[in-house]
């Protein structure tokens, strides 16, 4: 068996941060480094991801043209995977010549099997900038809440907006008014490959469950996919003046940046016998398990993927990460403080890859300090340095001779190397690594009940050192593929090889491999990442005001009299506000936070002199006050003892 791992292709639009390091990349350099350790046929193969409207977005609001702001993140990129210590075969990049015929050729194929059809669609044209708009290149007002929407997306209620919806639409790039133009688009018949793809999926044995499921919920309704872009930056469609949509040519790069490694590709993709692996975050799941997979049919020469492992979000301090919002933290500025190896420990230990988990400062400090310390680091350390003092080298003893309690650790060690096996096999890195920890546990209360300090036997001695340098040197092997560098360290000091013997060679100086983290450092990260988001929030830069500007707000109290659904919204709910002398009717975006009939008879603050709007096409006469956390909580602002419905707010 062979075994193909691959990596999602990175926007080159930015460098990557802890939440890429989690899903994607350190899992899949664990599985990599595993396999390779275990002797197996095995290669790495990833890169970027250059086309697209994320890059052409940066490149304008950078000034740049698409091929600098490419360069600039490929290169970072790059390079923030080596400082996480994940390797590759072959990295390379989707606007490369490699890539662009790989990926025109393919297309050629899916036409030559009929899988290919044309047809008239309107769309957006900035008759300034003389170029289509596609996607998020439109923005302008959604008709049914008043929002703001970009291309088919509403960013405050959430609907998602046919093209033409969208009012008073512009082009981002101008500012223009857009107008509708009819252009030929080319569209891959994926709604004829439902039988296929489900067969597929079922069959698909080291699927994981969750993906199965959503990639079966997905069929159920499958799409044609429109696969052109009137845009020219992308991989052309051959005999067009159009390029590929970039979904359409990115997974491409897999086979693309195998073939960057010679004739050795066609193993891979084309001979039985062949796993392929494809490592993403769970937002991209069904591009993967689906729309991938449906390419591969249709296109009818290459090996299917044998399992996509689509890792959970990271949330940070709590909070949804968004670059936006300069609520992230960069991999660069991370390991520049910390170790790289203490990071992929942690990010694995902190929950199963295929559920979402929180990245914490004081977590990690903590799970660093008192957990791969206190016990891996503690138990390699008291070995390796006792041994030293008393042998020099590791003292090798007949296996036969041992004492029962040696032997139970020694198959505990055995019983181990099996469980890690069976866990990483089945992606659940999580486990292993936490079969590892329990092998270290045994380790040290092994080395505590033994006492080796109070031994004077030195036949004896000699045995229980064996026992447990052989144990340190199954932690070490085992630890390898999760913390490479660190395990390299240990190994340095016992001067053995990365196996699983033991050779009996002098033992170095010890010195301790495992620092615990500094608090110093972690308040230092801490500070930096809250004072983003105090300056992102406004905090110190809101402009002061003088009271006569509060004077303009006509804020009264009103009482709720009726309250129902806006079933056409996500959020909205429509209410009936008693204001003393009149009645209004208030739209209001609280739906999931409070139910219609709680509403009615809560005393509500009221901004009575805001312009009228319809909302989702619903009249709103008013606004009431709410309060928002970053947590998505939502209270009404009330007033704390009876008062008349139409009393000022002052
Ligand atoms: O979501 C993303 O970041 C995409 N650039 C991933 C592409 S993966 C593959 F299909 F190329
Ligand atoms: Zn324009």
């Amino acid at each position: 068996m062979r075994y193909l791992i691959t990596t999602a292709l990175a926007y080159t639009n930015g460098p990557l941060h802890l939440g890429h390091a989690r899903s994607t990349y350190i899992p899949a350099d664990i599985m990599y480094k595993y396999l390779k350790l275990r002797g197996e046929e095995v290669i790495h193969v990833g890169g970027t991801d250059n086309h697209g409207v994320p890059i052409t977005l940066t490149a304008e609001k950078e000034g740049k043209n698409p091929e600098e702001i490419v360069e600039k993140y490929h290169n970072e990129i790059k390079e923030d995977l080596d400082l996480l210590g994940v390797e590759f075969d072959a990295f390379g990049k989707t606007h490369s010549q490699i890539h662009i015929e790989t990926a025109q050729e393919f297309y050629l194929k899916l036409k030559e099997n009929g899988y290919i059809y044309e047809k008239e669609i309107e769309q957006f044209y900035c008759p300034n900038c003389k170029k289509f708009l596609p996607d998020r290149y439109v923005e302008g007002i959604c008709p049914y809440c008043g929002g703001e929407a970009r291309g088919d997306h509403c960013e405050v209620c959430g609907r998602h907006l046919e093209p033409f919806e969208l009012k008073e639409p512009y082009c981002v790039i101008c500012k223009g008014k857009p107008e509708i133009r009819k252009t030929k688009h080319y569209f891959f018949k994926l709604s004829a490959l439902k039988d296929e793809l489900e067969e597929y999926i079922k069959n698909a044995e080291e699927m994981p469950e969750h993906v199965k499921n959503m990639a079966l919920n997905w069929i159920k309704e499958l799409h044609d996919w429109d696969i052109s872009r009137d845009i020219s930056w992308g991989v052309p469609i051959p005999g067009t003046n159009q390029v590929m949509y970039v979904w359409l040519e990115a997974p491409i790069g897999y086979i693309s940046f195998t073939k960057m490694l010679g004739d050795v590709w066609k193993k891979y993709w084309l001979e039985k016998d062949t796993k392929i692996y494809h490592f993403i975050g769970k937002d991209i799941t069904v591009h993967h398990a689906v729309f991938w997979p449906g390419m591969l049919i249709a296109h009818g020469s290459f090996n299917l993927p044998t399992a996509v492992i689509s890792g959970g979000y990271l949330t940070l301090e709590g909070r949804k990460m968004s670059t936006s919002k300069k609520w992230v933290v960069w991999v660069k500025d991370f390991v520049k403080n910390f170790d790289a190896d203490y990071l992929r420990y942690y990010l694995v230990m902190s929950a199963p890859l295929f559920k979402d988990c929180d990245f914490s400062f004081d977590d990690f400090k903590n799970k660093i300090n008192n957990e791969l310390i206190n016990i891996i680091g503690n138990f390699t350390h008291r070995v390796l340095t006792f041994t030293h003092r008393k042998f020099k080298k590791v003292p090798i003893v007949d296996e036969g001779r041992l004492k029962e309690e040696d032997k139970e650790l020694l198959k505990k060690c055995e019983e181990t190397i099996k469980a890690v096996d069976k866990n990483i096999r089945s992606f659940k890195f999580r486990d292993a690594l936490v079969n590892i920890l329990h092998l270290a546990i045994e380790g040290n209360s092994y080395f505590q009940k033994m006492e080796p300090w109070a031994v004077k036997d030195e036949e004896r001695l000699k045995e229980i050192l064996y026992t447990c340098c052989k144990t340190v040197k199954t932690l070490i092997y085992l630890l390898y593929p999760y913390m490479p560098k660190k395990s390299l360290a240990l190994l340095e000091l016992m001067n053995e090889e990365l196996d699983l013997n033991l050779r009996g060679n002098e033992l170095k100086k010890p010195k301790i491999i495992f620092k615990k983290i500094d608090d110093k450092k972690i308040e230092e990260m801490k500070k930096k990442l809250y004072e983003n988001r105090k300056e992102e929030k406004g905090g110190k830069e809101m402009e002061q005001i003088d009271i006569s500007y509060l004077e303009k707000i006509d804020l009264r109290v009103g009482e709720v009299i009726e309250a129902e659904d806006i079933p056409k919204s996500k959020k909205l709910l429509k209410l009936i506000v008693d204001l003393g002398d009149e009645k209004r009717q208030i739209v209001s975006g609280i739906k999931g936070y409070y139910k219609p009939e709680d509403l009615v008879g809560k005393k509500v603050i009221v901004v009575c002199n805001l312009k009228p709007a319809k909302l989702c096409g619903v009249l709103s006469e008013g606004m009431i006050l709410a309060a928002e956390d970053d947590e998505g909580n939502l209270a009404l602002l009330t007033v704390d003892k009876d008062i008349k419905a139409g009393s000022k707010v002052r």
